[in-house]
């Protein structure tokens, strides 16, 4: 049995240019009193025009009440954000991205309600650069963190869906939520593995989906028919925040996993 539910993290898909920083601005307040989480983690990979994030990005994020930000294949596109990873200890990008470089891959903070919380953050090596296999460094990182504490959050930044499932199952009752991030396509697959590990393939994007992944649909499409470089850009169009909400007892065991998906008018206001 696990203990009754007293912890509670809000995770955010990748955030996507100009409008998925106006949406989380927007909404991440509203989500912060509606679900009183203990820690609220955000992917930023894709911030700053769908590439990379910006320092000024970073301190937006966490004003608008991020506690932790994780990263992907995009985060070292920007070299104004080296500094940001290094100095800043709240700020990921997946510990197996390069083999030595700017920032760490995790984090234990002090989460409100004085909880200890370790953020883990990977990427993939099917379909997507690695320097290492996640499953390579997964296990040293997971003790380490489970040493100072049993809620352990892990962003696996992946393309593949079993690559992201078998890290779970990897995983499955050492971390408290394993969540997919990368694709910006959320998926249908929320459930609580028997260890008591949340787990989603995919928790989609928080940026305008009238789009291909976030971007101009023409370009995009333009490429495929022809083969010739286009240049791509943001779209514009139904912007949404996407993420889920996970429950856990302070055994670190999850409880609840639900996603949200809300629409935001970022002409308003
Ligand atoms: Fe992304
Ligand atoms: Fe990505």
């Amino acid at each position: 049995m696990s203990d009754p539910a007293v912890f509670r993290a809000v995770m955010i898909g990748d955030v996507f240019g100009a409008p998925g920083m106006r949406a989380v601005e927007m909404v991440l307040p509203r989500l912060r009193e509606q679900h009183s989480p203990n820690i609220v983690v955000v992917n930023a990979e894709n911030a700053a025009a769908g590439s990379g994030t910006t320092p000024k990005q970073a301190k937006a994020l966490f004003e608008a009440g991020a506690d932790v930000l994780t990263g992907g294949n995009h985060t070292l596109r920007r070299t104004e954000y080296v500094a940001t990873l290094e100095e800043d200890p709240r700020v990921l990008r997946p510990a197996n991205l390069v083999a030595r470089g700017a920032g760490s891959g995790s984090v234990v903070v002090d989460a409100r309600g004085g909880f200890r919380v370790g953020v883990l953050n990977l990427i993939g090596s099917v379909f997507i650069e690695a320097a290492q296999s996640p499953f390579a460094v997964v296990d040293d990182l997971i003790d380490r963190m489970r040493r100072e504490t049993h809620l352990v959050i892990v962003d696996m930044h992946a393309e593949a869906t079993s690559e992201k499932r078998a890290i779970a199952h990897h995983l499955d009752g050492r971390a408290t939520v394993v969540f997919g991030t990368h694709t910006h396509v959320p998926t249908a697959d929320e459930r609580i593995l028997a260890g008591g590990t949340a787990y989603i393939s995919d928790i989609g994007m928080t940026g305008p989906h009238d789009s291909i992944i976030g971007v101009k649909a023409e370009p995009v499409l333009r490429r495929f028919l022809t083969g010739l470089p286009a240049r791509f850009e943001p779209a514009t169009g139904d912007v949404r925040v996407q993420g889920i909400v996970v429950d856990a007892g302070a055994d670190g065991r999850a409880t609840r996993i639900e996603r949200f998906d809300i629409p935001v008018d970022v002409s308003v206001n």
